[in-house]
């Protein structure tokens, strides 16, 4: 696969959590992966964790030696956003927020190599309205990865309105190409999978207001109870709580009162309290290791 993908030029926009782990996946596939962020400091660190994941990834045998040095050669950084011309791909993931998804791609677009395809990894905002004010909407997708991209195996495929097969089609060849299983979801608030998980995350956050149980209890509930991998406490942490409001907010706007953001989730973000980006959430994490005993207690809030 990667001598296929050698010539193809691909651009992530954005480097934070989700833009390292884009980045790392297509670099390690064969692709000429362009990373690029308007922070600089978001580059570096992008940078340093990108080359730990692929160290690590030769050090357990998943590629040999000459594999990740390649890798590592095929990742470039940019602050411009003029770099990416001649892309073939452009994977938008910066901070979820219209009217600056909207301007990258405005501005990527003519840079674009013949044909090229214009995605966004947004959670929840309307693909449709991220693509209405260009020259080719019919080339603009939604691939929305998962956090943490080296270890998920999904791509969620979004058609918007103007999304034509061909478009469709190249999507699902580059989420192959990086060893990802997509589906094709038509365009809806929150997708199939952000809706899920925004409903669970809010719902464990009114619980854990009300005193129900334990930030601790409510997601081993839903780790021994339904075998979920995390708890939703835990899984809005590692999402990061200023994402997840954003995406309530969507949410409640176009689907209704059910997706109500909780005020608990309102108060951790004007608190600077993230999540485990910035090592506090509903947990606190020591050098990314989640703290035993300190999650949020009702009694304190
Ligand atoms: N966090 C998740 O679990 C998750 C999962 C799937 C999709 N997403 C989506 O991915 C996107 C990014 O989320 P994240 O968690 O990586 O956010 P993040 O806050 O970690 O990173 C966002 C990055 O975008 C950069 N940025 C802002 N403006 C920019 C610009 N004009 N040009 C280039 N870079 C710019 C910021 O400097 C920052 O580094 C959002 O749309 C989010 O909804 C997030």
């Amino acid at each position: 696969m990667s001598a296929e993908n050698n010539h193809m030029k691909v651009a992530v926009v954005g480097a934070g959590q989700m833009g390292l782990g884009i980045a790392h996946a297509f670099a390690i596939s064969g692709y000429q992966t362009l990373l690029i962020d308007i922070d600089p400091g978001q580059t570096a660190k992008a940078v340093v964790a990108i080359t730990d994941l692929i160290e690590g990834g030769a050090r357990l045998g998943k590629l040999s030696a000459e594999a990740a040095a390649a890798a590592l050669e095929r990742l470039s950084t940019s602050e411009v956003l003029a770099d990416c011309v001649g892309t073939d791909l452009l994977v938008e993931t910066a901070t979820e927020r219209l009217d600056l998804k909207v301007r990258i791609l405005a501005e990527a677009e003519p840079l674009m190599a013949p044909g090229g395809v214009l995605a966004t990894n947004t959670s929840a905002l309307s693909v449709s309205e991220i693509a209405a004010g260009l020259a080719h909407p019919e080339r603009v997708v939604g691939m929305h990865f998962f956090n943490p991209v080296h270890k998920m195996k999904l791509v969620e495929l979004v058609r918007a309105l103007a999304t034509d097969d061909e478009t469709v089609a190249k999507a699902r060849a580059y989420a192959a190409g990086l060893g990802k299983t997509s589906i094709l979801v038509s365009e809806s608030p929150g997708l199939t999978t952000s809706r899920m998980s925004a409903m669970a995350g809010n719902e464990a956050m009114y619980m854990l207001m009300e005193g129900t149980a334990s930030a601790e209890d409510i997601d081993t509930a839903l780790r021994m109870g339904f075998n979920h991998p995390m708890g939703p406490l835990e899984l809005g942490d590692l999402t990061g709580w200023d994402t997840r409001l954003s995406v309530l907010r969507y949410l409640h706007q176009t689907l209704g009162d059910k997706f109500r953001p909780c005020p608990l989730i309102i108060k951790m973000v004007a608190a600077g309290r993230a999540g485990r980006k910035v090592g506090h959430g509903v947990y606190k994490y020591e050098q990314g290791v989640k703290v035993p005993g300190s999650g949020l207690r009702a009694s304190t809030l």
